[in-house]
């Protein structure tokens, strides 16, 4: 694993450039982003181009030996540019057009801004391409970040028009699959279709999900147009784009197949702050992160980068963005980084260089504070680089991270259940890290794949977000001996968000003969017990007609999980306690070999060596007596240490 930085030589005079390089260098690091932000100053004004910083800048990083990961400046029009074409500008569901004065001000669906991007892109591709510091170039930054998927301008309008004309051919077909006989939403021709908002009530569930399919496709087709300017000029470079932590606007899987590694931006501390509902876990972790959420994403990633993976952005202290700010516990950004190496990232890199005394993200610390001198980061990140190298020597030359253990994921069906929840507290990407986080507790590696994904090569596959299941997925669900387990709402829905003709689980049943024959949501105090292990469900459950047994059957005298063959349904959504002895009970019985943890900490493997991580908020003493190559056997919180799996493995 390679460490990298980002870097914004335009934000600071040029007579830094080298010491800074030089520093970067001393510090271990050896990779470099730059560009990503800097169309002003890349072209000031239209057709004048100014690529002789920039030049100069590359060539000291590469004076440096550092590599260097070029961005394209698209996430940020300049202001000439929108005066000139203000189409340009994206529209919120309320009209308002989003105005310029930060960044991601723009439309994927405007075909002006397409050729603006496309000639911009073309010109840097031509000028930087062949630089021998270059490794990859990364298109634009963040996609959708600031909620920035979808945008209700005109040209969204016309475009969508034509998209629902692609894919349905006929109005009736598109009246028929949505279901627009309800309440008088028939079309009589394509040119009738606003786009979804404005509404006096609900929507109809068909023409949001075709909208967000529909934004989804522009992102892929924007990317798109970048990748074969790219290409084209730059051929011995890797591309890639650096998606997000917890987002699930856009189907990542269709924009990455263009590209060839998938990075992501790692902030732990802000993801908790922002994006957790249960007070519990902000309390416990605030300083560190919830302890799946980062390999989570690292998992995710690594599926949606078909094996390549690369953290572009990390938190190395206190961000400015979430809800409130504070700093990680000492030791996180060395336990984060060996996270990233563990979960097989080619590169790891820092956010930022250093910090801007200026501006939005003046209080977002950096490796740097504003002076120059080090911040906290700096001292982890030496003990990191020397922990590396005693984890390289350690590991064999074919060394390999296993895996057993799979999780299915879906944008789709992710998407499905925001759209129509049917009960607040369904929240489709807190329950997928539930289970995901049951899982890690069995101290296994997990993969998150898509439904293409093969899966023979796994013990045991979790299907749980899926509300749909595509044809893909059907095949390799019928050609694989590991054991499956579906979750709640799996193959509740038809592709075109309606409720199957057979009822849920639909084409599911030709794996499982079973028909859920009622759905009810509950609010969090309703509590429901089984006679099954005494495991305790809430907040969703399905009533099931079958002539298979349940395992066992809620107070109530519902049937609780049915298993056929090497299938197995779980009809409800279990609380945390009764999931994870649940899924320890289910991963062991399909044969892995776990080492169950609990708590803050966390085991992943890789070739012969396990990582051990605690998240705290208590000390643990690990149980091995296998030699350590990192750390030993008391890990306080924030600490991690690495050893050998078995006992009998070659020590150093
Ligand atoms: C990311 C973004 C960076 C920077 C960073 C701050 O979302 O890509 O440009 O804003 O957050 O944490």
């Amino acid at each position: 694993m390679k460490l990298g930085v980002c870097y914004y030589p335009e934000h600071w005079p040029e007579s830094v450039w080298a010491e800074d390089a030089q520093r970067m260098k001393a510090l271990g690091i050896t990779v470099v982003r730059v560009g990503e932000f800097a169309w002003s100053r890349l072209e000031p004004q239209r057709d004048q181009f100014c690529f002789d910083w920039l030049h100069r800048a590359i060539d000291t990083l590469h004076a440096h030996d550092l590599q260097v990961v070029l961005g394209t400046p698209t996430a940020t029009p300049p202001k000439w540019l929108i005066d000139e074409h203000p189409s340009i500008l994206a529209v919120d569901e309320n009209g308002q057009t989003r105005g310029f004065g930060s960044r991601r001000h723009y439309c994927f669906s405007s075909q002006v801004y397409r050729q603006e991007c496309q000639r911009i892109v073309n010109k840097i591709a031509i000028e930087f391409g062949a630089h021998p510091s270059l490794i990859a170039w990364q298109t634009d930054n963040e996609y959708g970040c600031h909620s920035t998927i979808e945008s209700f301008s005109e040209d969204a309008k016309l475009a969508f028009r034509s998209w629902c004309e692609e894919r349905y051919t006929t109005i009736d077909a598109l009246n028929t699959a949505w279901g627009n006989v309800f309440w008088s939403m028939e079309y009589q021709n394509f040119e009738e279709i606003d786009l979804p908002c404005g509404a006096v009530t609900e929507l109809n569930p068909a023409h949001r999900l075709a909208f967000w399919r529909f934004s989804s496709d522009q992102v892929a087709a924007f990317n798109q147009l970048q990748v074969k300017i790219l290409r084209e000029h730059s051929p011995q470079c890797d591309l890639l784009h650096n998606y997000m932590g917890n987002f699930t606007e856009f189907d990542h899987y269709t924009t990455a197949a263009d590209l060839d590694i998938a990075s992501w931006d790692n902030y732990p501390l802000g993801f908790l702050d922002r994006d957790s509902s249960s007070t519990d876990d902000q309390q416990k972790w605030f300083r560190t992160g919830h302890p799946d959420s980062s390999t989570f994403h690292h998992d995710l990633y690594r599926g949606v980068g078909r094996g390549r993976l690369w953290v572009m952005e990390q938190q190395p202290g206190p961000v400015n963005w979430a809800p409130h700010n504070p700093s990680p516990l000492p030791g996180m950004v060395h336990l984060w980084s060996l996270e990233a190496f563990a979960h097989d990232a080619e590169v790891m890199s820092w956010f930022r260089w250093r910090q801007l005394p200026r501006a939005q993200e003046q209080m977002h610390t950096g490796l740097l504070r504003p002076d120059s001198s080090e911040d906290s980061a700096v001292d982890e990140i030496r003990q990191l680089v020397s922990d590396l190298e005693k984890i390289n020597k350690a590991l064999p030359d074919k060394a390999a991270r296993d895996c057993e253990v799979a999780m299915v994921f879906s944008y789709d069906g992710d998407q499905m259940c925001r759209i129509q929840p049917q009960g607040q507290n369904f929240e489709p990407l807190h329950w997928l890290l539930e289970v995901y986080s049951a899982l890690r507790l069995c101290g296994v590696n997990v993969d998150v794949v898509p439904s293409t994904a093969n899966l023979d090569t796994y013990r045991f596959v979790v299907v749980t977000n899926s509300v749909s299941i595509d044809d893909a997925l059907l095949q390799s669900l019928k050609s694989t001996n590991a054991q499956v387990l579906f979750g709640p709402r799996t193959g509740s829905k038809t592709c075109e968000h309606s409720i199957p003709d057979n009822l849920p689980p639909g084409n599911l049943q030709e794996l499982l003969p079973l028909r859920i024959v009622r759905t009810e949501s509950l609010p969090d105090f309703a509590e429901l017990t089984t006679d099954y292990q005494n495991l305790s469900a809430w907040r969703w459950r399905e009533k099931i007609e079958t002539q298979l047994e349940p395992a066992g059957t809620f107070n109530d005298g519902w049937g609780f999980y049915y298993s056929h063959r090497n299938f197995h349904y779980l009809n409800a959504c279990l609380k945390t306690q009764s999931l994870n002895r649940f899924i320890l009970e289910r991963v062991r019985a399909a044969g892995v070999s776990v080492m169950p943890c609990e708590d803050g900490l966390r085991y992943s493997h890789y070739g012969p060596l396990t990582f051990a991580c605690n998240y705290g908020p208590e000390p643990v003493t690990l149980e091995t007596t296998s030699p350590f190559v990192v750390g030993n056997a008391s890990l306080n919180a924030g600490d991690a240490a690495v050893f050998y799996t078995h006992t009998n493995s070659t020590s150093l």
